[in-house]
């Protein structure tokens, strides 16, 4: 489908970014998971437009109207534990929304970085609904992929959104080549991994800044 960066035309958002990446901002913990979740919400407002619609009748006070809503409600998915800020930003203006969880976690083997252990999965029935997927940091695309599988074991969906708070050049191209009908939603693209799969300049380990060290 395509690629949506947030940060290209200068918005709050940017300045959001910015505190995730910054070392004198980003060890605020509160603050770190707000910033996730406020990409998130950006990002739910952003695909709403994107949503089929129905027409509806209201009663105001005054009179009837005819108006649009949501057709389908969205299935939010995340992957545990990085995931939930960004997540939870989705779900505050989703507010009808079922919800679905993949856990998932590099080995971080002393001669593997890249293996992927996934381990639990609840997820609804996707089948002709929106599917949006939020995973904070988007490195070789690796995890995303093995999670989709998992989650598309459960319909298929109508629509497939991913939302990102930052991703490589690398993952975006590995997930637009895989499914090349998603909606990936960004907030900023870094050029590079480092050898161990982190996104450089990146940020850092999202999970831990979020929750702590493990
Ligand atoms: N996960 C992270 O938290 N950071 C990265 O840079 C890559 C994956």
């Amino acid at each position: 489908m395509s690629t949506v960066v947030l940060s290209d035309q200068f918005s709050l958002v940017n300045s959001w970014i910015n505190e995730l990446r910054n070392v004198e901002t980003q060890h605020d913990r509160l603050r770190f998971r707000r910033n996730m979740e406020r990409i998130g919400e950006i990002a739910a407002f952003e695909i709403s437009k994107d949503l089929d619609t129905k027409e509806i009748e209201i009663q105001t006070p005054l009179d009837k109207i005819k108006v649009q809503e949501i057709a389908v409600q969205p299935v939010i998915t995340t992957i545990l534990r990085a995931g939930v800020p960004l997540f939870q930003g989705i779900l505050n203006y989703f507010d009808k929304a079922d919800c679905g969880f993949v856990a998932a976690y590099r080995k971080h083997d002393a001669n593997d970085y890249f293996s992927i252990k996934q381990d639990y999965l609840t997820c609804p029935n996707i089948d002709g609904r929106p599917l949006i997927i939020a995973d904070p940091m988007l490195a070789t695309g690796a995890s995303l992929i093995e999670a989709i599988k998992d989650l598309l074991t459960n319909g298929s969906p109508s629509q497939l959104h991913i939302v990102v708070a930052i991703a490589s050049k690398q993952g975006v191209e590995t997930i637009e080549k895989e499914y090349p009908n998603a909606k990936i939603w960004v907030g900023a693209i870094d050029e590079r991994l480092t050898s161990k799969g982190y996104i450089t300049p990146g940020l850092g380990d999202a999970g831990d800044l979020s929750y702590g060290e493990k």
